[in-house]
């Protein structure tokens, strides 16, 4: 008896060291391969640093600004018209009880601002990722503050990108409906173009044939166009009371046949659960509706992997540090290494091609234990940076590593003086030429970010919002034009008539702000939490790895 009792806690300590050595292998493995990057900021950096870190702060005091006057909606008078009149909750209140919890991602928060047609908060309807039951799912929630929840043409923008994203990243969407359909006023911008409002509903099909899930809760009017979004979705719940589906209201049926009829008589909640059947789930309040979507959602059979409860190691540096690193201007860039180091775990960066074409910096890194090939601008895309890069991208795609774009490219082309310049910009065209068709064909999931500039054709090489990155993210002290403001003069020729207005166009047109507001992006992130977001990114694009059933099955639709 003693002598098994020995045997076994022989066995229990064999193993326990077999187990504590694998782990420890693994650990020594990890840090070899991954050797940190030792960064420390400078003596000599120290005034780029601050000029950077007081341009970053007027830049955070700017998004801050905004973000507070777009959780306004519509305003105080259509707030209280849609929670006191309408007794309806409010879009973030709806969030807060569909999502597991409040960190989720949003996107595009700024867009609609300050647009030729007017100032729409959020484009009125809010959009992005958030975990339900776990499972990361798309959601597009129209915000009714906003002119009824009206559709803008900013607005059916933000929707297409919200599917795009859901098909890119095969995620289950939610639409939260509360839409009176098209903003009139605008219909001829709204209506008939190919990705206009008739693509949502197109983008609905193709997104049931792919098996992308789709459920939608009616908590508001879904009137004309807005009637088919639930009608489309694969199961809909829809709230007593304050739920309406019609192609056009009482008003319209009193003006058509001279009917008086409510709004619940013509298409509520009861009429669409009892008699149409354009609804699967009747609930008598919102607070049902949402816990009633999340029960479905727990029905889509993803099997999600248990969750990794260690830590990732974080970076030797302060995030708060990357302030200081986000160029005011071009010539205000430091290296981007210094960067890298303060967004990966452990700092720890296994560069490829270190010694070659150092105006890029690429290698793999891991971030949130997540496994990223990095592609960094460091200096003017010129020729071996640009071979570089092909042969990166390549390498990656041919791993199955995600592709991570740091983007800040050089303010303009410089001028050709000599037929020895004009022969190395050919070479550096035809190899840039071909570190786009790498970009453009590698079937890895890629996500940029610009932390400075993007201007120019270096732009669609570092992976721009035209070569479909499954995710594109300003820094607020980012351009985007096709020059930087102050480089008009290298665009037209010399003397031109217009220069002066070009620098004003550029000036007024370039700010990440800008550009956020027209869609060209899926946000501004603050430096300081672009870890944390990407981190977020990553996870979101492994999940499909734990669909089940459907990759198999799924024709080859072309991507919207
Ligand atoms: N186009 C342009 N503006 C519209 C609109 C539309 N389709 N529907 C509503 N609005 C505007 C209203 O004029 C109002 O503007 P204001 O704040 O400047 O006065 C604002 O949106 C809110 O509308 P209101 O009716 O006061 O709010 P509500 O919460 O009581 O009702 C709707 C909202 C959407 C249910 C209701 O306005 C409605 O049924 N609109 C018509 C919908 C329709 O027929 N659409 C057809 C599209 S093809």
């Amino acid at each position: 008896m003693y002598r098994c009792m020995v045997r076994l806690a022989e066995q229990r300590w064999h193993c326990s060291v077999c187990c504590f050595s694998t782990a420890a292998r693994k650990r020594r493995a990890l840090r070899s391969a991954f050797p940190p990057l030792e960064q420390p900021l400078l003596p000599v950096q120290r005034h780029v640093y601050e000029a950077n870190l007081r341009n970053s702060n007027a830049c955070w005091k700017r998004y801050v600004e905004l973000s507070e006057k777009v959780k306004k909606g519509g305003g105080e008078n259509a707030i209280i018209r849609h929670t006191k009149r309408n007794k309806k909750l409010l879009v973030r209140d709806r969030l807060r009880l569909l999502l597991d919890d409040e960190d989720f991602l949003e996107l595009s928060p700024f867009a609609g601002l300050d647009l030729p047609y007017g100032d729409i908060p959020s484009a009125g309807c809010l959009t992005g990722i958030g975990r339900i039951n776990s499972l990361w799912c798309v959601f597009i929630a129209n915000d009714a503050t906003v002119k009824g929840g009206t559709a803008y043409p900013i607005t059916v923008k933000k929707q297409l990108r919200a599917q795009e994203v859901a098909i890119q990243n095969r995620l289950p969407c939610v639409y939260l409906v509360d839409s009176g359909g098209a903003f009139l006023p605008l219909q001829s911008e709204i209506f008939p173009d190919k990705n206009q409002g008739g693509r949502t509903f197109y983008n609905e099909a193709i997104m049931s044939a792919m098996k992308i899930p789709q459920v939608s809760v009616v908590c508001g009017s879904c009137t004309a166009g807005g009637a088919y979004i639930p009608t489309m979705a694969e199961e809909t719940v829809m709230v007593h009371q304050i739920g309406t589906i019609f192609l056009g209201g009482p008003p319209l049926v009193k003006a058509a046949t001279g009917e008086e009829v409510t709004p619940e008589d013509l298409g509520g909640a009861r009429l669409h659960a009892e008699v149409s059947g354009c609804v699967d789930h009747f609930a008598p309040e919102e607070e049902e509706a949402f816990e009633r979507t999340r029960n479905i959602v727990s029905t889509l059979n993803f099997e999600l992997p248990e969750e990794d409860e260690q830590r990732a190691e974080e970076p030797l540096y302060p995030s708060d540090e990357l302030m200081g690193f986000a160029p005011k201007e071009y010539s205000h860039s430091l290296d981007v290494k210094m960067l890298i180091s303060r967004l990966t775990d452990g700092s720890r960066f296994q560069e490829f091609k270190g010694r070659y074409g150092t105006t890029l910096v690429t290698g793999f890194a891991k971030i949130h234990g997540h496994l990223v090939g990095i592609v960094a601008s460091n200096g003017e895309l010129l020729y071996q940076a640009a071979l570089k890069g092909s042969h990166f991208v390549q390498l990656c795609d041919q791993r199955d590593v995600p592709l991570l774009f740091l983007q800040n490219t050089v303010p303009a082309a410089a001028p050709t003086h000599s037929v020895a310049q004009a022969e190395t910009n050919t070479n550096c065209i035809k190899a840039q030429g071909s570190m786009m068709s790498a970009v453009a064909c590698a079937s890895v999931p890629k996500i940029t970010v610009v932390i400075g500039g993007c201007h120019g054709v270096d732009s669609y090489a570092m992976c721009g919002r035209a070569f479909d990155p499954n995710f594109l993210f300003l820094w607020p002290n980012a351009r985007v034009s096709l020059a930087a403001p102050g480089s008009s003069a290298s665009l037209l020729p010399p003397g031109g008539e217009h220069e002066g207005d070009l620098e004003e166009m550029l000036e007024e047109q370039s700010p990440a702000f800008f550009s956020s507001a027209r869609l060209w992006d899926d946000g501004v992130i603050l430096p300081q939490d672009t870890r944390k977001v990407l981190g977020q990114c990553l996870d979101i694009i492994k999940q499909q790895q734990y669909q089940l059933s459907t990759q198999k099955l799924c024709s080859p639709l072309l991507r919207v």
